[in-house]
């Protein structure tokens, strides 16, 4: 039977295919270390499971309103305002994660042929997004000298007259790098100007390593950005809650209308007992997510000074997020266990198949020569894996 064209354009999100191997072979007793994950190895906060608990005993298991609990979007409004940005409820979806709100912004903007502008290295489930949506991603090869940021110039020189939106995610996936205040005016001013949204994929932003360099939202620079600005937002990587699969956009009160219409007609409301879980770590669950953090910026120091000392290899310290964005352009042209590594993909197929260790291959996200480590994993793991990776130089260089 046939599929749809465009069902066969969508691939599986290559970071989940390389962490299902890696488990596969773990559950086969090979000591696999993986970097590919994308989630906090940490469970999820006592009690906020005991808040889901509690909502289960005492029944809450029914519809709730497709856009969220309105205690829920209350605390998500608070938590909002708390890093400067103005929402009231109505503005709030709570979504299936924040993957969700991406895929409610675009069905919401976007019609066929429309162009979305994607800075490159991007996380590779935008362009998937977008595709499902009839959309075309205008991927943008950002540069190593602009720290992999995108510019103004850049910008002026993807657009055409069917570019609706752009996407900025700030702290990055894959790279850590964050925007800083001037980069993000320089980019409201073009997408005030250009009447286009901008969807801000925020998703990181509460992993941020110094207090020197906040995080800012472009939607707090003014108000003719913030009407054009759809944030994006979720719990997974703050308080460890990938599983539970609570996120949320704010937007402009008759988008974020659009995009409730689209999810009552789809997956109607989220799990009622994620809810009540999300509003207690939202509430209650800030002092358990800086002890994460903390633990993160320690496993960030570590791993930074282990991959700098590998001869070949180089990397930027990431100021969020949890991935070290490791350049391995000059391992590229030698033969491993037989294999002349031409890419990125071949430099992670060759440490995943020979060394057992898994990283994601920078290919994936649109861009050559890195492979990406996720540190979001333990102490013991980053250690024997930064091993395995020098072992891995040394043997072949
Ligand atoms: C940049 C970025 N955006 C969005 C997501 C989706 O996260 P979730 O749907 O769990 O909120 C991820 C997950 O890895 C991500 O890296």
């Amino acid at each position: 039977m046939k599929i749809s064209n465009i069902a066969s354009k969508i691939r599986p999100s290559q970071t989940l295919s390389i962490s299902a191997e890696a488990n596969m072979k773990k559950a086969m007793g090979v000591d696999v270390i993986n970097f590919s994950a994308g989630e906090p190895d940490f469970d999820t906060p006592e009690n906020v499971k005991q808040a889901a608990i509690d909502a289960i005993n005492d029944n809450y298991t029914k519809y709730t309103q497709y856009e969220g609990n309105i205690e829920l979007r209350e605390a998500i409004c608070d938590s909002l305002a708390a890093r400067g940005l103005e929402y009231k409820p109505e503005q709030i979806v709570v979504t299936n994660g924040s993957k969700h709100a991406l895929k409610n912004a675009f069905s919401a903007i976007i019609d066929p042929g429309d162009e979305v502008i994607v800075p490159a290295p991007y996380w590779n489930s935008y362009i998937d997004i977008i595709n499902m949506v009839y959309g075309v991603p205008v991927v943008v090869e950002t540069k190593k000298q602009n720290v992999f940021k995108i510019t103004a110039d850049e910008l002026e020189k993807a657009y055409t007259d069917r570019t609706r939106a752009l996407i900025i995610n700030s702290p990055n996936n894959p790279t850590g790098v964050m925007y800083t205040r001037d980069e993000l005016e320089a980019i409201a001013r073009f997408a005030v100007e250009k009447d286009i949204y901008v969807i801000s994929d925020e998703v990181y932003s509460s992993l941020v390593y110094s207090k020197k360099s906040p995080h800012i939202s472009i939607a707090s620079l003014g108000d003719d950005i913030y009407k054009r600005t759809i944030v994006v937002d979720g719990l997974s990587k703050k308080y460890a809650m990938t599983g539970w699969r609570v996120g949320f956009s704010a937007s402009d009160a008759e988008v974020a209308s659009a995009m409730a219409n689209i999810q009552s007609n789809s997956t109607s409301n989220v799990n009622s007992i994620a809810q009540v879980a999300a509003i207690e770590a939202l509430d209650n669950g800030n002092d358990v997510a800086a002890d994460m953090l903390r633990e993160f910026q320690h496993r960030r120091d570590y791993i930074v000074q282990r991959i700098t000392d590998i001869p070949l290899l180089s990397c930027m310290i990431p100021k969020g997020a949890f991935y070290l964005f490791v350049d391995v352009s000059k391992l590229l042209g030698n033969t491993v266990g037989g294999v002349e590594l031409k890419n990125s993909t071949d430099v992670a197929r060759a440490l995943m198949d020979i060394y057992n260790v898994a990283v994601v291959p920078s290919d994936a996200f649109g861009y050559n020569n890195y492979i990406r480590i996720s540190f979001a994993t333990s102490m013991r793991d980053i250690v024997e894996g930064a091993r395995r990776i020098e072992k891995f130089v040394k043997d072949n260089y």
